[in-house]
C-alpha cells in the first residue's frame, strides 16, 4: 500500500463529503478510532468535533491517558461523563448478548444520539475495518460499530451518515498509514483493547465495585506482561467464589482468571507458555493487592474453542 495516496484520498474525499457542514467522531484511544481521529482532523480541522465518552468500563486512568495523548499532537478532545448511564442501563443485566446489546443502545441510542444531536452534525467517522465488516457479514462477530452491513440506514435510524475512512483495511495497514504519520508508539503500537472494555472480561453482572476488581487485577496484569511478546493479556472477574482462609479465618472469595494468549489475528489463539516465577508473581500480587480476591487461575484454552474474552 502507497500510505502517502492512501491519506491523501481519503483526506480529500472527507473534505468533499463534509463540505461545509460538521462531522463528529467518538475516540476510543484504539488503534482504529485514533487513525480516524488524526485524518478527521486533518482533513476537517475545527469542523471536527471528537469526543471520548467514558462508559465507566475503561482501564485505570484510560481516558485522561487518551485526551492527554491528543492534546499532546494539538486535537481537541471533549471528555463526556456517561458512566452513570451505562452502569444503570448494566444494572441486573448477566447473558453475556444482553450485556453487549445494552452497552451498544446506550451508546448509540442515548449518549452519542444526544451528543449528536446537540452537535449538529450530519456525519460521523467511523473507525470501521475491513476486518470488521468480513466478521459481522459472516455472522462471527456482531462487532458494536458496523451499522450499514447489518442494514441499518443510520441517517433513518439515527439521523447521521456514517463515513468510514478505514473500511479497506486491514489492522496491520492501520498501523501502517499510523507510522507514516509519525503517531506517537502508544498509539501505533497499541495492543488490542475491546469496544466493550471491561465488561467482556466480568461474567455475570457489571457494577461498579465489580468493574473496580478487574480494573485493579488488569493494571497488575498489564504492568507484570508489558515486556512479553504475547498477542494480548487481560484478567477476568468470574462469577463465582470459592472458600479461602485469610488471616486464620475463613472467606469465601472472588476468583480472577489471566488469560495471555501467542495469535496473529484472534481468529485462533494458543496460550503463552509464561515462565513460571512470573505466573507465582502475577498470581501474588492479585491475591494480595485486588480486595476481596482468593484465587487467581491461569486460562490455558486455545481458540477455538474458547474465545480471547469471556463474553
Ligand atoms: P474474541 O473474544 O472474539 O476476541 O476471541 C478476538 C479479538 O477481538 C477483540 N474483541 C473485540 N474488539 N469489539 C472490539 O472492538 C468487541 O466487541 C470485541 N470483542 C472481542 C478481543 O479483545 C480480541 O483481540
Amino acid at each position: 500500500m502507497d500510505c502517502r495516496e492512501f491519506v491523501e484520498e481519503q483526506i480529500a474525499q472527507l473534505r468533499d463529503t463534509v463540505g461545509s457542514g460538521t462531522a463528529i467522531n467518538a475516540l476510543s484511544g484504539g488503534v482504529d478510532s485514533s487513525l480516524v481521529t488524526v485524518l478527521g482532523h486533518q482533513a476537517l480541522g475545527e469542523k471536527l468535533k471528537t469526543v471520548f465518552i467514558d462508559n465507566a468500563l475503561m482501564r485505570e486512568g484510560e481516558p485522561q491517558a487518551v485526551v492527554k495523548t491528543f492534546a499532546d499532537m494539538g486535537i481537541g478532545v471533549e471528555l463526556v461523563d456517561s458512566r452513570e448511564e451505562f452502569l444503570s442501563a448494566l444494572a441486573g443485566l448477566t447473558d453475556p448478548e444482553e450485556k453487549r446489546q445494552a452497552i451498544t443502545d446506550t451508546f448509540y441510542s442515548k449518549v452519542f444520539g444526544r451528543l449528536v444531536k446537540e452537535s449538529g452534525a450530519k456525519f460521523l467517522l467511523h473507525g470501521t475495518i475491513l476486518t470488521d465488516i468480513e466478521e459481522t457479514v459472516a455472522g462471527i462477530k456482531r462487532q458494536h460499530n458496523i451499522l450499514s452491513q447489518l442494514g441499518i440506514d443510520t441517517e433513518e435510524a439515527y439521523g447521521y451518515a456514517v463515513l468510514e475512512p478505514l473500511k479497506t483495511l486491514r489492522k496491520d495497514g492501520v498501523r501502517e498509514v499510523c507510522k507514516f504519520l509519525k503517531l506517537p508508539a502508544q498509539i501505533a503500537e497499541r495492543f488490542p483493547f475491546p469496544g466493550p472494555a471491561l465488561a467482556t472480561r466480568i461474567v455475570g453482572e457489571v457494577t461498579r465495585e465489580r468493574l473496580a476488581t478487574v480494573r485493579t487485577a488488569t493494571a497488575i496484569v498489564e504492568k507484570e506482561l508489558a515486556g512479553t511478546k504475547a498477542f494480548q493479556y487481560l484478567a477476568v472477574l468470574l462469577n463465582d467464589r470459592a472458600t479461602g482462609i485469610r488471616d486464620n479465618k475463613r472467606e469465601f472469595g472472588q476468583i480472577i482468571v489471566l488469560r495471555c494468549i501467542e495469535s496473529t489475528d484472534a481468529r485462533t489463539a494458543t496460550a503463552t507458555e509464561l515462565p513460571w516465577p512470573k505466573l507465582h508473581r502475577i498470581c501474588q500480587r492479585i491475591i494480595t493487592e485486588v480486595p476481596d480476591v482468593n484465587r487467581c487461575l491461569y486460562d490455558l484454552t486455545p481458540k477455538p474453542p474458547a474465545t480471547v474474552e469471556y463474553i
